[in-house]
């Protein structure tokens, strides 16, 4: 994820001068979303691509997320120094907070592989994320209408272990990565951009 950093390092710094002037501890939820809105976008409908929407997420995914940040257990380039500065009932509110917007479906590029992706999805992923990877009650994120280059990056992470995703799931990719090679990733990134 190296090659957005710098932009995420210059987020950081206008979000870190928001969040320090007092929004933490009784902040509302709504004024909470506010400190992350400069990346993931107004109500985390984000503008892409390489920040993923939280609209729509469940609360669970949300705070879940937001502690393996904080706890240094989920690699991240920025989230990591952003989660330290909330704690666990912060991060129940914006859990409620984004779980309850409508979920973003980027309007993006589609390449076209998204048949082969559909194909891939149906075998391999499609029992733990339905719906094409957008029903919150998996727990599982967001994979239709999530921006491509976050998931990219997300599955790149699978592929080389740097994030943890449970040994189901890895065994799934890269079962399949063994079966379509480098085809593997475009094709789903296409089919989940395709989802609109
Ligand atoms: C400076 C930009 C920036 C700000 C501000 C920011 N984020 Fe993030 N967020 C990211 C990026 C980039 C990622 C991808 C992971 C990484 O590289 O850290 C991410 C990932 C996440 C994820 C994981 C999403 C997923 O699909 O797994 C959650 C949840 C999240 N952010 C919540 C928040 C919340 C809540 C706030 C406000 C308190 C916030 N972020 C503020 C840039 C930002
Ligand atoms: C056994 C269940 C399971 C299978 C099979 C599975 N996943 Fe997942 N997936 C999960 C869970 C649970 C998470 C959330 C992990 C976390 O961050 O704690 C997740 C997260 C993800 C994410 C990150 C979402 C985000 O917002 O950051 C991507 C991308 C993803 N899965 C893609 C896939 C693809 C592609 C396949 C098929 C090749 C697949 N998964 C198969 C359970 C599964």
């Amino acid at each position: 994820m190296k090659n957005i950093k710098t932009l995420g390092a210059a987020l950081f710094v206008s979000s870190l001068a928001f969040s320090s002037s007092g929004m933490a501890g009784g902040a509302s939820a709504e004024a909470l979303s506010f400190t992350c809105a400069g990346c993931h976008g107004y109500n985390g409908a984000s503008t892409g691509p390489a920040t993923p929407s939280l609209a729509g997420m469940s609360q669970a995914y949300i705070e879940d997320a937001m502690k393996a940040f904080k706890a240094g257990e989920r690699n991240s380039t920025i989230m990591v120094r952003i989660a330290k500065g909330y704690d666990d009932e912060d991060f129940t509110k914006m859990g409620e907070f984004f779980s309850k917007q409508k979920m973003h479906m980027a309007d993006q590029e589609v390449g076209g592989n998204a048949k082969k992706g559909g194909k891939i999805h149906k075998k391999s992923c499609k029992k733990c994320h339905e719906d094409a990877g957008t029903s919150a009650e998996d727990d599982a994120g967001q994979l239709g209408g999530q921006w491509s280059t976050y998931v990219k990056y997300s599955l790149e992470d699978a592929l080389d272990g740097s994030r943890d995703f449970g040994k189901k799931m890895i065994k799934q990719v890269k079962k399949a990565h063994k079966k379509y090679g480098d085809d593997m990733i475009p094709a789903l990134t296409d089919y989940y951009a395709s989802q609109k």
